[in-house]
């Protein structure tokens, strides 16, 4: 697994030491969620003879294939870290050669139920599929939605049913989606076999039913078990709600391999890629180069050399606009347009950025955006100058930008910045973070400066003195503190506000994973919007 730790990369960081505090922080969560639910739950499910959810992923994939688990540490820290990965692992891995998006419930974790991030991921990994056109293989075990969180789940446009409309609409655009059944699978759940090209149930394991026996039994009196109701055998034989029936995990998932060898290969996207040179470095330097005070420069031309082949980077527009770093260079021998940011942003800087992305663009070259961003300019001199103007232009050029983006936040993502330099409302086709990356509106420090002015005790020309009113110090430290709490990537991650953390040494082979990911589909033309001039 590339995306997140393996045990041979946790060894020595040899970055500074308080990155060192936050990687093996990150190494310690993410060691903590991999084995699943509780000690209890897992030992349970398997003495039903089950795999646990990770266990089944490696079955599925190749031998020694990668695998690019996403948003491994989503909803830590939230509902008390009894939904660790929220439930669900999902993922890019090889299966017979070929990519395929994984979702495997992890029925270890509150009978594998959903809650609004494991929703978020099942969707976030549906998104992927259609981006790049990958077949979905969904390893299913879940009890549906978890029901004390069902306001928050059920009833909105990215709730629960977006799962099925999405399989509904993928169906359509030809992306094949195979469903293994292995364990419970119920109420809206059931749709997701039924919604497949091809399905498989586990016997005496699997089962699909829209009302269980209790809601059955409520509903009309009648009794009937599991089994009956909707095992293996009932949806084999008689409904046919699936068409091959396994005899355990390991049969099922060797059936479900070859399923994926049988289907069709599509057209992928011409690109320009010679043989790879190694990198000029060891990518554990990558370490030294990982900042963990807020709003300190990152350098961005030192982590580029270590992060392309043989170091090379060819600049772009070197001498003009230095707080943007624009050039090219190859990763693992793919030709790629590379962004990185080098300070505050200028009106120049702005320009020089929408005038990059518009020539990777009508180069169909993918672009990598590297982002430690403060934001754009203020005062007036540079409002006089037209800074919005400049800046819309660098948005629009990333919003319509056609060719992929893979952002890694480095540093820290703030405010506008976020959005010229492909934040997750701008559709990077990856977005992760560094451990020690933040992102938020604006940085604690300056929110905290702000908003204590806003919220400073009023004096006698205020409108009415309070006398339990805080002291400008404790609103500062307050609001400092909350902001940097939720602008941390745990925080982000947590949330699925990214495709998650990743360890800065593991950056090269995942973005050369990636390249290779978004080049399986064909981009479609560049077509620009109406720039400001
Ligand atoms: N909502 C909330 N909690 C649920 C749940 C649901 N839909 N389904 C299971 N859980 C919880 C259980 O309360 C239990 O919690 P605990 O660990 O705190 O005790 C945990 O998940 C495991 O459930 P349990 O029934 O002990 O495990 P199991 O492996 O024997 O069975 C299921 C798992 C999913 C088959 C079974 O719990 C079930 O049928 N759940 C109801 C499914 C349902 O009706 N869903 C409709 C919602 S769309």
């Amino acid at each position: 697994m590339l995306a997140s730790p393996t045990e041979d990369t946790m060894g020595e960081p040899s970055s500074s030491e308080s990155f060192d505090k936050v990687l093996r922080e990150f190494y310690r969560r993410y060691k903590r969620v991999l084995n699943g639910g509780s000690e209890k739950a897992v030992a349970l499910h398997r003495s039903r003879g089950k795999l646990t959810a990770r266990e089944r992923i490696e079955r599925l994939l190749d031998k020694d294939a990668p695998f690019v688990e996403l948003s491994a540490l989503a909803a830590i820290g939230q509902y008390d870290d009894q939904f660790p990965s929220a439930g669900v692992v999902t993922g890019i891995g090889k299966v017979q050669g070929r990519f395929v998006v994984i979702v495997a419930n992890d029925a270890t974790v509150k009978g594998g139920t959903y809650v609004r991030e494991t929703i978020r991921k099942h969707i976030r990994a549906q998104e992927i599929a259609i981006d790049n056109h990958l077949p979905a293989v969904y390893l299913v075990d879940s009890g549906g939605i978890f029901l004390p969180e069902q306001a928050r789940v059920f009833p909105d446009r990215d709730d629960f049913g977006r799962i099925f409309s999405n399989q509904a609409r993928m169906s359509a655009m030809n992306i094949p989606q195979v469903a293994v059944v292995m364990g419970s699978c119920t109420a809206g759940g059931a749709y997701i076999p039924a919604m497949c090209d091809e399905s498989i149930i586990v016997k005496n394991q699997g089962t699909i039913f829209i009302g269980g026996p209790p809601l059955v039994k409520a509903a009309t009196g009648e009794e009937v078990s599991d089994e009956e109701l909707g095992g293996g055998e009932v949806h084999a034989r008689i409904s046919g709600v699936v068409d091959h029936l396994a005899d355990d995990d390991v049969h099922a998932l060797e059936i479900c391999r070859d399923i994926i060898s049988s289907l069709p290969i599509t057209e992928p996207q011409v690109v320009n890629r010679v043989h790879a040179k190694d990198a000029a470095f060891s990518s554990e330097e990558l370490h030294n180069y990982a900042v963990v005070k807020p709003n300190l420069p990152v350098d961005h031309k030192a982590i580029i050399e270590r992060l392309v082949d043989g170091g090379e980077f060819h600049p772009f527009k070197q001498e003009y606009a230095k707080t943007i770093i624009t050039g090219f260079a190859r990763i693992d021998g793919y030709q790629v347009g590379i962004i990185a940011n080098n300070g505050v942003v200028f009106g120049e800087t702005a320009r020089k950025a929408a005038h990059f992305v518009q020539l990777c663009n009508y180069r169909k070259i993918p672009m990598i955006f590297l982002q430690n961003i403060t934001g754009f300019i203020v005062g007036k001199k540079y409002e006089h100058e037209g800074i919005a103007r400049d800046g819309a232009k660098w948005i629009h050029a990333v919003a319509t930008s056609t060719v992929p983006i893979i952002s890694i936040v480095t540093g820290g993502s703030y405010g506008a910045g976020n959005y010229a330099m492909a934040g997750r409302a701008f559709d990077p086709r990856f977005l992760f973070m560094w451990p020690n990356a933040r992102i938020g509106v604006m940085g604690g420090e300056q929110a905290a400066k702000v908003l204590t002015q806003l919220k400073k005790p009023k004096g006698k020309n205020g409108a009415e003195h309070n006398e339990k009113a805080k002291s400008e110090e404790e609103i500062y430290n307050e609001i400092k503190a909350r902001y940097d709490y939720e602008s941390s990537a745990m925080y982000s991650t947590s949330r699925i506000w990214d495709d998650g953390i990743i360890d800065p040494a593991n950056t090269r082979k995942i973005l050369s994973i990636a390249l290779e990911i978004v080049s399986l589909k064909k981009w479609p033309e560049f077509r620009s919007g109406v720039y400001r001039m």
